[in-house]
């Protein structure tokens, strides 16, 4: 049987099948949504559920938790249609929305942060003008793989001419990332689709500013902060970067610089493997995990806003942290870094 679905602030409505999802009906018949992972993790397709019949299909807390659930928002493409469904996107002052663009970008370089974190800067060679908001992340394709659409976020500041995106290689030769090490030389092209993700700076924001890192986390997180920074939010701004053992510390100079230009920067360095001397670092370094050093520099967080990124483990545990330390929902903002749904992507273009 069809049924419609409706979005009420667009005034348009598509038929769809019962048991599609509110996304697959609007995206079907050409409605524009934004979306991004279409698996329920990365909350770009939340939408508030005016009325109507749905079921939902299993989706992460990262991409939208209880309270937010019990606030009467869904997740578009996690909500099936059992009857008519009339949905709203949710408000403009939550959802910065750029123009969704499709580039293609010539690689520039490609440098070794660390034994296993790539640098990728790129020059946008058509296809813009690009704008994000720091923190934001877009969809690659590489030329080695059609086909298999991976996420990364922008490391660099929207307002610098090159993209640049920083990759964790996986161990796996046949991952896309280990064919990307061994295969992207400058010269190539990539297709970049985006941008994507509603974790991004929030400047306006009156009270402290706290980002956790894990790893190639530290991507959106350089974007957020050094924007931040260099456009004058003028709260403290904390920054702790885990990672596992020294050689998988890249950025502290560039931090160390951070520190000394801005007094009210503070960054750190967390290493979760206690073995191994450090010789002398610019930064000092901290052991444990990132979110017990959280936890002891601050018994309360009211008032902070936060940005998480990384590994998905990293990230919930900084988001419970956060909740049990008082920031509100609405200043908990994390990309959990999920590996890619083997579910066939849309592309932008396409839409
Ligand atoms: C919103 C978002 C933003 C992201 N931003 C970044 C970013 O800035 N930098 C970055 O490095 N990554 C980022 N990721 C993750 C990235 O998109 C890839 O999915 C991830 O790095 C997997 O790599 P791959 O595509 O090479 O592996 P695939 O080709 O998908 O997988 C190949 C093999 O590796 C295994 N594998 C996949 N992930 C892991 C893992 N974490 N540990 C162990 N084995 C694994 C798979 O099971 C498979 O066997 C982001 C993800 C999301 C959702
Ligand atoms: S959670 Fe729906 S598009 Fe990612």
């Amino acid at each position: 049987m069809s049924v419609t679905v409706t979005v009420a602030d667009l005034n348009q409505s598509a038929p769809a099948e019962e048991g599609q999802t509110v996304l697959e009906a609007l995206l079907a018949h050409g409605i524009g949504f934004a979306y991004s992972c279409q698996a329920g993790n990365c909350g770009t397709c939340r939408c508030e559920l005016v009325s109507g019949d749905i079921m939902e299909r299993e989706y992460s807390e990262h991409a939208l938790s209880a309270d937010e659930r019990g606030r009467g928002i869904i997740l578009a493409c996690r909500s099936q249609v059992w009857g008519d469904v009339v949905v709203r996107r949710l408000d403009a002052e939550s959802f910065i929305v750029h123009p969704s663009r499709v580039l293609r970008c010539r690689v520039a370089d490609v440098t070794a942060l660390t034994h296993d974190i790539l640098r990728l800067r790129m020059d946008i060679v058509s296809g813009g003008p690009f704008t994000f908001s720091a923190g934001q992340f877009a969809s690659l394709e590489f030329a080695f793989a059609p086909g298999a659409v991976r996420d990364y976020s922008m490391a660099s500041r929207p307002d610098e001419k090159q993209l640049e995106f920083h990759i964790r290689v996986m161990p796996s030769p046949n991952s896309v990332s280990g064919r990307l090490a061994a295969a992207l030389k400058p010269g190539d092209m990539v297709k970049v689709s985006g941008p994507l993700g509603t974790s991004y700076l929030r400047i306006r924001h009156a009270g402290a500013m706290l980002c956790v890192a894990g790893g190639s986390g530290l991507a959106p997180i350089k974007s957020i902060v050094e924007t931040a920074l260099e456009d004058g939010f003028d709260q403290p701004v904390h920054l702790y970067f885990g990672a596992r053992a020294e050689r998988d510390v890249y950025f502290e100079a560039e931090l160390a610089e951070l520190q000394k230009r801005f007094r009210r920067f503070r960054a750190h360095i967390v290493l979760s493997e206690s073995e191994g001397e450090t010789a002398t670092t610019l930064l000092p370094r901290r052991r444990g995990l990132v979110t017990e050093a959280v936890a002891a520099d601050f018994a309360a967080m009211k008032g902070f806003k936060t940005y998480f990124a990384g590994p998905p483990p990293m990230v919930d545990a900084a988001t419970a942290l956060a909740r049990a330390r008082g920031v509100e929902s609405r200043d908990i903002h994390a990309d959990a870094f999920f590996p890619a749904t083997t579910a066939p992507r849309q592309l932008a273009e396409m839409r």
